[in-house]
C-alpha cells in the first residue's frame, strides 16, 4: 500500500469495538476515533470531522448537508455501524460523489433475537410480572393471575421481509406460530417454503395478525407507516413489536391506541425520538420497552465494526466496498 492511501484522515465518530480500529490499523491507517463512552456532541462532531477521507459513524450521528459541508470535499465515504441508515442523508452523500456502506447480516439473528424476545414478554407479561417481584408487591400463584396470550397457532405478520424479518419468521414458526408478510420486494420461493408463509397486502396483514413485528427500513416511504388508521385495521387482542426504528411508527397514535384498547400491547425496541420516550408509554403496563437492544451482543458489535471498518479501508484503498448502501 503506497504512502498516498496510510495518508488519509479515517474519522472514526463513536467509540466502536477495538475489533473495528484494529482493522483500520491492519491496514496501516491511523483512525482518528472518538473515544469517549458518551456520544460526541454535534460541535464536536462538525469540528472532528473536518478534513476526513472516510467516515465511520454509529447510528447515533446526523450525517447531513451541514455535515458533509463541515468534512470537505475530499470525503469519499460514510461507514455506518448499523444495519439502518437513516441517520445519513443518502441523496446528500450521493450528491457529492460520498459513498455510503452498512452492516447488513451481521447483526440478523442478534436483532430477530431481540423481536422474538419482546413477542414473548409483551404477550405473555413478562416486564410486569418481574415488575411486581421487583417492586415487592405482595404475590400469590393463582388460577387467575397475570394471564398472558400463547402464541402457538398464531399469526406473525412480519412488514419487510428482509433478513431480519425472515429471522424472525424462522423463529416465531419454531414456536409454533403461522407467518404471513407484507413486504416490497419478493424473498427466495425456497424461503417462503420453508416457512409457509404468504405475501398479503398491508392491510390484511394488520387485520389478520395477532403480533404485527416491524422490519422494514426506515425511510420517507415508510415514516408513520403505522399510524391511527392502521391501528385501528389490528384486532384489539393484537399485539405490535417494533426492533426497526421508531419513526416507522407513529407513537403518539400508539399510545391513543393502546388508551383505547384498540390493540393489546406493544414491545418496543425503538423510538420516535429515541432516547426520548413518549411519557404516554412509560406507565403502562401493555408495553415492554427496552433501550435500543437490537444488535447489543458484544460479538455482534464486533462483527458490525470489524464489517464497517472492511469498508472503510476497501474505500480508501481504492477498491469496492463490501456492503455499499448507493
Ligand atoms: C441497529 O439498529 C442497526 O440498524 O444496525
Amino acid at each position: 500500500m503506497g504512502q498516498f492511501e496510510v495518508s488519509l484522515r479515517l474519522v472514526v465518530t463513536g467509540k466502536i469495538p477495538n475489533a473495528g480500529l484494529e482493522v483500520l490499523r491492519q491496514a496501516g491507517f491511523t483512525p482518528d476515533a472518538w473515544m469517549n463512552d458518551t456520544a460526541i456532541s454535534r460541535q464536536e462532531l462538525l469540528e472532528k470531522v473536518k478534513g476526513a477521507d472516510v467516515l465511520i459513524t454509529l447510528l447515533t450521528e446526523r450525517v447531513d448537508e451541514e455535515l458533509l459541508q463541515a468534512a470537505g470535499p475530499q470525503l469519499k465515504a460514510v461507514c455506518n455501524v448499523a444495519v439502518g441508515y437513516n441517520n445519513i442523508d443518502v441523496a446528500a452523500c450521493k450528491s457529492r460523489n460520498v459513498l455510503v456502506t452498512n452492516t447488513p447480516g451481521v447483526l440478523t439473528d442478534a436483532t430477530a433475537d431481540i423481536a422474538l424476545a419482546l413477542i414473548l414478554m409483551v404477550t405473555r407479561r413478562l416486564a410486569e410480572g418481574e415488575r411486581v417481584i421487583r417492586s415487592q408487591t405482595p404475590w400469590q400463584w393463582g388460577m387467575f393471575y397475570m394471564l398472558g396470550t400463547g402464541i402457538t397457532n398464531r399469526v406473525l405478520g412480519v412488514v419487510g421481509m428482509g433478513a431480519i424479518g425472515i429471522a424472525t419468521a424462522r423463529r416465531a414458526k419454531a414456536c409454533g406460530m403461522s407467518v404471513i408478510y407484507f413486504s416490497r420486494s419478493e424473498i427466495d420461493s425456497k424461503v417462503a417454503t420453508e416457512l409457509g408463509a404468504k405475501k398479503v397486502s398491508l392491510e390484511e396483514l394488520l387485520k389478520t395478525s395477532d403480533v404485527v413485528s416491524i422490519h422494514c427500513p426506515s425511510n420517507e416511504a415508510t415514516h408513520h407507516l403505522i399510524g391511527a388508521t392502521q391501528f385501528a385495521m389490528m384486532k384489539n387482542s393484537a399485539f405490535l413489536v417494533n426492533t426497526a426504528r421508531g419513526p416507522i411508527v407513529d407513537e403518539q397514535a400508539l399510545v391513543n391506541a393502546l388508551e383505547a384498547k384498540e390493540i393489546a400491547g406493544a414491545g418496543l425496541d425503538v423510538f420516535e425520538f429515541e432516547p426520548k420516550i413518549n411519557a404516554g408509554l412509560i406507565g403502562r403496563d401493555d408495553v415492554v420497552l427496552i433501550p435500543h437492544l437490537g444488535s447489543a451482543t458484544t460479538q455482534t458489535r464486533d462483527a458490525m465494526a470489524t464489517l464497517a471498518a472492511k469498508n472503510a479501508v476497501a474505500i480508501a484503498t481504492g477498491n469496492s466496498p463490501l456492503t455499499q448502501v448507493s
